[in-house]
């Protein structure tokens, strides 16, 4: 059987007890830490930043998946470098052309940082074929950018089966991610559909019993 792994956004976690929410997720095994970044702008919400992401940088055997949405990605990213990503995500739509998309790719290459593109709801997968023999990571999102909490956008499908098909196709590394929506059932629809990571938030932060949760992720 394929190896799912869980990305837990902390979007939704208690800030107030940060690293207790964050030690939960690390001991029932998750891979990827998701640190969602928002400006107000890129999205109409604000999160969190840098400070954040230096406070977790090196103390989870977790590695640190940070979603930028943010508008002029290429300004902050050697400050998300120092501040402890391992994979850099940015969006697509925050760029103005496909040139911007590859030179951005190659900044985020020349720190040694894995570097990962997101689409939103509305934008056609077929606008990253030109990124994806070098990309490493291809965040596809299945609710609107904002907001932790809403439900899965069943059009996401389409988008994961073309990636995974794709990917066999060509041969080619890049991994396939979701973000939002996922629970116990849209994490099955998602997976049977090529998502290798799964982005999950409220359903493990505001679980009642965060161990049930993670686990319903896998069951069938
Ligand atoms: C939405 C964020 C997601 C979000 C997921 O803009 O990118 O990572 O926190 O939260 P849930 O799992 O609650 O949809
Ligand atoms: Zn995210």
């Amino acid at each position: 059987m394929k190896k799912i792994f869980i990305a837990p956004s902390i979007l939704n976690a208690d800030f107030l007890h940060l690293d207790d929410e964050i030690k939960k997720v690390e001991t029932l095994g998750a891979t990827y830490l998701h640190l969602d970044v928002m400006d107000g702008h890129f999205v109409p919400n604000i999160s969190f930043g840098i400070p954040v992401i230096e406070s977790v940088k090196g103390k989870y055997n977790m590695v640190n998946d940070v979603h930028l949405m943010i508008s002029e990605p290429k300004k902050y990213i050697e400050k998300f470098v120092r501040a402890g990503s391992d994979i850099l995500t940015f969006h697509y739509e925050a760029l103005k052309s496909d040139d911007e998309v590859n030179d951005l790719i190659d900044f985020i290459h020349s720190f040694g940082v894995k570097a990962g593109i997101s689409i939103k709801t509305n934008t056609d997968v077929k606008v990253l074929l030109p990124f994806l023999e070098k990309i490493d990571l291809i965040l596809i999102m299945s609710v609107e950018p904002g907001f932790g909490g809403q439900k899965f956008l069943l059009s996401s499908l389409e988008k994961l089966e073309f990636l995974s098909i794709y990917k066999k196709e060509n041969n080619l590394k890049y991994l396939i991610e979701v973000d939002g929506g996922i629970n116990n059932e849209t994490s099955k629809l998602a997976t049977k559909a090529g998502a290798e990571i799964l982005v999950c938030g409220s359903y493990l932060f505001k679980a009642k019993n965060i161990k049930e949760n993670y686990a319903s992720l896998f069951e069938e």
